[in-house]
């Protein structure tokens, strides 16, 4: 039984159009009508949460189509300023004026394709936070990285960017992701051993960080999401990893029927 409860996130990255979101939602609502009364329950008193982040271009309709059901829609990325003279950038209160809350900062896509930096991830992150956003933040070594035993030293360094005071005061809307480059979109998932050293690893990270501020407690309630080649297959056996609280999905989340799957398999895990 995970504290926090199970936290299932779909990133969808640049798939589905807004046809395809309606389609996406309407078959995830028949799913979640039709799950036993044990899911359901989960579902309900926020054991197993659920959050999907479409394209900006589809925040709306997936924000209408999920208007009753028990799921978060949050946008892949945000910029740190509230408004200016940032070309095909979207910000903060564009979100929330939406009806979004929730953001994902910081992906290792948008660190190597799009030149995010831990300082910019830092300055969205401080920024997010203060306009009163929840937020999953992401860090993960490469293959070259792990190669070189640096794994530990990069996630040190990318939590300490992430972790500034605000962070630590506003712990509660803060979600960590753990996803390895190397894991992501490869079909190459870390093995169980991989995740639990890298998770524990980050936990006492996180204790280290709060023992001076409001203690042991709040670093405990931050969930730390597993991500990189999760599928329906090992979700099970990651969920049974101590201090992962849940996924970070990529290329499986893209199917309604697999968000139904890994809804089912955290019920089960978490019963
Ligand atoms: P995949 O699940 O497709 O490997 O993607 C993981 C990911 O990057 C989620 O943010």
């Amino acid at each position: 039984m995970k504290p926090q409860g199970v936290l299932i996130a779909g990133n969808w990255k640049m798939n589905h159009t807004p046809k395809e979101t309606e389609v996406f939602f309407e078959k995830l609502k028949i799913g979640i009508q039709s799950l036993d009364a044990l899911a359901k329950a989960s579902l309900d008193n926020e054991q197993i949460r659920v959050c999907v982040m479409p394209p900006m271009l589809c925040l709306q309709t997936a924000l209408t189509k999920t208007k009753n059901m028990k799921v978060t829609i949050a946008a892949q990325n945000v910029h740190f300023e509230k408004k200016g003279a940032f070309t095909g950038e979207v910000s903060g209160p564009m979100l929330s004026e939406l009806g979004i809350n929730t953001v994902l900062i910081g992906h290792s896509e948008r660190r190597h394709y799009f030149g995010e930096t831990n300082e910019t991830v830092t300055k969205k992150i401080n920024s997010l936070l203060s306009q009163g956003f929840h937020i999953i933040a992401c860090i993960g070594e490469t293959k070259a990285e792990r190669q070189h035993q640096e794994t530990e030293s990069v996630l040190k360094k990318q939590l300490d960017a992430i972790i500034s005071d605000q962070a630590l005061s506003q712990s509660q809307s803060l979600v960590i992701a753990y996803e390895p480059v190397w894991a992501i979109g490869t079909g190459l998932t870390a093995t169980t051993k991989q995740v639990e050293e890298a998770h524990g690893f980050i936990r006492s990270v996180l204790t280290n960080k709060f023992a001076n501020k409001s203690g042991n407690i709040a670093a405990q309630k931050i969930s730390i999401l597993y991500g990189g080649s999760v599928t329906v297959e090992n979700f099970a056996d990651l969920l049974h990893c101590e201090n992962v609280d849940g996924g970070l999905i990529g290329g499986a989340s893209l199917k309604p029927e697999n968000m139904i799957e890994f809804i089912k398999i955290a019920a089960r895990s978490s019963s």
